[in-house]
């Protein structure tokens, strides 16, 4: 008797096995549809085949016959059916964000009758399923926390610069501080174009700042920094699926993020060319449109773009088009190199070792005669240059007093770009072999560092040569600037 209990019935008068099974399907499907908000089936190519009213409505359509046939992520934009599609794999249990809430969800992939995989369905699990509530509090909790966070993040892509950093009263900077004051106001695209260290990213910032834009982010991107294969998707962002293995789920692109504030398109000079006509139609028509989206998004964004290369230089090479070059070269400012501007460099010594020496909580001097050695060289990788300069003085004196021996040793060894004869450093000034152990990889740290920094001294702050003289990629040059402070 015991065993007729638990075993599953055999038979039940006037059913068959089969029909048993399709009532229990039926029922079970019932009575989970009942206890949710919402279902939804996909085909293998995460296509809506069928959603019930109640979920259409929740996600803002007048009814089910909207969705089908539309890739499931246009109506749910965090679904995941469309991998449990792919994988064959259920997500037995997830929470979700569905508009401003969160859900919990269940997803299970279909098959047909002979197992073959057809497709996905997910279920919107009922907040009030018992069990639920403290996980769904610790959500909302989480979500809070997040905000915070994303708030932190939006307030760091402020623009971090104001006009008054830049810093210079000779007539070239007055000139170019004016320039960028009324492009501020224009809100067209501006292009910088400077050699290595004159500034640009600075007053990118500061134009930034100083427009209309000024409470909306401020987004950058090197377009020599980022791997050809990667820069479209994180220029113009990618549907979720675009790619095979990588991010399944899409990305938003930086661009969209930039949306109502400004780009800083960094290196533009070093945008592919196959790139090029999509940035183009960008800055006509403010429209972007994902990689694998097939459909565009508008958007309102201001450019401002960078290039330490000659452009024009560029067109004629065939490196750049023609027509983007003059779409870009609208409002175009040149920022002095630092040579031009010989009456600034006493100030920006002043300014920047004051940086310096507060950011070692120490008040730094230098006399004269080792401001004039600074304004007898030619500095081709102009402030970026003198501020490694003036960093690398310090390390050679042991106390806070710069003198013209320091300065000259920290100067690049190479007469060839010191425009007067330069005095041999004394000895006493020599920089001393580090003494003291440290651990291997901190060892190996600093040496990277000083290899990276010499190389940019030796090639006057151009990253490309440096690049080329320590045998590793542009890019790659990028990310060890970052990694060690020097950007
Ligand atoms: N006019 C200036 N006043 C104060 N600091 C400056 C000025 N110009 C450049 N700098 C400083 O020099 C460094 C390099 O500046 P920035 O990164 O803006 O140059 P860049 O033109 O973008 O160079 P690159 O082409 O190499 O990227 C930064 O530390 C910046 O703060
Ligand atoms: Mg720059």
């Amino acid at each position: 008797m015991l065993d007729n209990k638990m075993a599953w019935p055999v038979g039940v008068p006037g059913h068959s096995m089969a029909d048993i099974r399709t009532l229990a399907m039926r029922s079970l499907f019932d009575r989970l549809e009942g206890l949710c908000e919402g279902a939804v089936a996909v085909d293998m190519d995460a296509r809506v085949v069928w959603i019930n009213d109640k979920y259409a409505r929740k996600v803002g359509l007048r009814g089910a016959d909207q969705a089908l046939g539309r890739p499931v992520e246009e109506i749910i934009p965090d679904s995941r059916l469309r991998e449990v599609a792919g994988s064959g794999k259920p997500i037995a249990i997830d929470i979700m964000s569905l508009g401003d809430e969160h859900v919990v969800v269940t997803r299970m992939p279909l098959s047909d009758d002979g197992g073959a995989p057809v497709g996905a369905i997910g279920f919107v699990l009922y907040d009030k399923v018992e069990g639920l509530r403290p996980v769904m509090a610790k959500v909302q909790q989480l979500q809070t926390r997040l905000r915070a966070a994303e708030r932190a993040l939006a307030e760091s892509r402020r623009a971090r610069y104001s006009l008054a950093s830049f810093l210079g009263v000779s007539a070239p900077a007055l000139e170019i501080k004016r320039q960028a004051r009324r492009a501020a106001q224009l809100d067209a695209t501006v292009l910088l174009q400077g050699e290595t260290g004159t500034g640009k990213e600075l007053l990118a910032h500061a134009i930034h700042q100083v427009s209309p834009r000024i409470d909306r982010s401020f987004v950058s991107v090197n377009a020599a920094a980022v791997p050809e294969s990667l820069l479209e998707a994180e220029l113009f962002g990618a549907a979720p699926g675009a790619y095979t293995g990588a991010d399944r789920r899409g990305r938003e692109g930086k661009f969209k993020l930039a949306d109502g504030g400004t780009l800083f398109l960094d290196e533009v000079g070093d945008m592919p060319l196959a790139l090029q006509p999509k940035l183009l139609r960008v800055l006509q028509e403010q429209e972007i449109e994902p990689l694998g989206a097939n459909r565009l998004i508008r958007l309102d964004v201001r450019v401002i773009a960078a290039s330490s290369f000659d452009l024009e230089q560029r067109v004629a090479e065939g490196r750049f088009r023609a027509d983007l070059y003059y779409r870009l070269n609208v409002l175009t400012l040149r920022l002095p190199p630092l040579r031009d501007r010989p009456d600034d460099l006493p100030l920006l010594v002043e300014r920047l070792l004051e940086d310096i020496g507060g950011r070692l909580g120490q008040t730094i001097e230098i006399d004269d005669e080792a401001i004039q050695a600074l304004q007898h060289h030619d500095w081709p990788g102009n402030v970026r240059e003198l501020r490694n300069t003036l960093e690398r003085a310090l390390l050679l004196c042991d106390g806070t007093q710069l003198t013209r021996a320091h300065v000259m040793a920290a100067l690049p060894a190479s007469a060839s770009r010191q425009r007067a004869p330069a005095a041999a450093a004394p000895d006493e000034t020599a920089a001393a072999p580090p003494s003291g152990m440290q651990p291997l990889h901190a060892a190996v740290q600093a040496a990277e560092r000083e290899a990276i920094a010499v190389a940019l001294q030796v090639h006057g702050g151009r990253k490309l040569a440096a690049a080329r003289a320590l045998g590793i990629s542009r890019a790659a040059l990028y990310q060890k600037l970052a990694l060690h402070g020097l950007a």
